[in-house]
């Protein structure tokens, strides 16, 4: 398997962090995979423990440790680092204590990788997008979230078990807050170009009523709380899809991607991350796409925003 090329640099090597670069490693994401964290004996181990698997894993390679010069030459940073939710706690619960930390850590990632596309992970992810966007100053494509991409794959993977098709033949997005504000956009969504609302069963019937519309949109909102319930974080998932993203800018892929970036006036919005279908590739989000919504959609996203504002305003930015 040819890895990307490309420093992958992942900070954080909790459950989140650690899946993050075994994802990458098997996909192939970057050639050099690289895990940081201040806790010297959890990165060490995970490294190790990633290192040992590298035989099967195609031509990237794992290193890491403590020290933050690690980051020099990455061109994308992952970041993971962070509290993570308790079972039933929101992700915005998570602002305040988050925030502080990425305030602390910003400033030498920057220094030590001034040209990488940042991607934060860590929750609530659309405010921390917002705090670090602020900090590095850096064009908004350069710092966003991981936003509604893995919503997303949870909600393409629930329509096309209904549908009885691949969840890869479904296009439908989850769009807005990384968080209980999000929402699917059912508008344009499509099973192998059929209009979800039309689509047919081999019986006859339509299985997408507007109950179980509103149901798989709830189903995808608590998916999140459900296996934190269980398992006490999310992990595999995430993983997975922070490396499909850092593929998409390190490969200079150009996919469509519902990625969180602070918008310019975009849907109305302004100085506020959340995720819409955007372009990501070479650089980082080159495009945010101004996909039609019909007027419920539209004031669904504003509250959306609303919410976000809010809470990047509470921590004065
Ligand atoms: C997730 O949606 C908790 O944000 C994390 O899995």
């Amino acid at each position: 398997m040819a890895a990307q090329n490309g420093r992958l640099v992942v900070v954080g090597a909790g459950a989140v962090g650690s899946s993050t670069a075994y994802a990458a490693l098997i996909r192939g994401s970057a050639r050099e995979v690289v895990l940081y964290d201040i806790d010297a004996p959890k990165v060490e181990a995970e490294v190790l423990d990633l290192a040992h698997g590298t035989q099967f894993t195609g031509s990237s390679g794992i290193t890491g440790g403590t020290d933050i010069s690690l980051a020099a030459g990455a061109d994308v940073v992952v970041i993971t680092a962070g509290a993570k939710q308790r079972p039933g706690q929101t992700r915005l619960e998570l602002a305040g204590t988050n925030a502080r930390i990425l305030e602390s850590l910003m400033p030498s990632l920057l220094e030590q990788a001034p040209d990488a596309v940042y991607i934060l992970v860590t929750n609530p992810c659309d405010v921390l997008t917002v705090v670090a966007q602020r900090i590095a100053g850096l064009p908004a494509g350069r710092v966003f979230a991981s936003g509604t991409v893995l919503d997303t794959a949870r909600l393409r993977w629930m329509v096309g078990e209904r549908a009885g098709v691949s969840r890869s033949s479904v296009h439908a997005y989850i769009v807005g807050e990384h968080g209980d504000t999000e929402f699917p956009l059912w508008t344009g969504a499509t099973i192998g170009g059929v209009p979800l609302r039309d689509w047919t069963a081999a019986d006859g019937t339509r299985p997408f009523t507007p109950e179980t519309l509103d149901d798989l949109a709830r189903g995808v909102a608590s998916a999140a709380y459900r296996v934190i319930q269980g398992k006490g974080a999310t992990n595999y998932a995430i993983g997975l899809s922070a490396a499909r993203i850092v593929e998409a800018v390190l490969g200079r892929e150009d996919a469509v991607l519902p990625v969180s970036t602070v918008l310019a006036g975009q849907f109305g919005i302004e100085g506020v991350a959340l995720s819409l279908p955007s372009v990501v590739g070479a650089g980082g989000v080159r495009r945010v796409l101004d996909i039609p919504m019909d007027d419920g959609e539209l004031a669904r996203l504003a509250h959306s925003a609303e919410a976000l504002r809010t809470s990047a305003q509470s921590l004065g930015y």
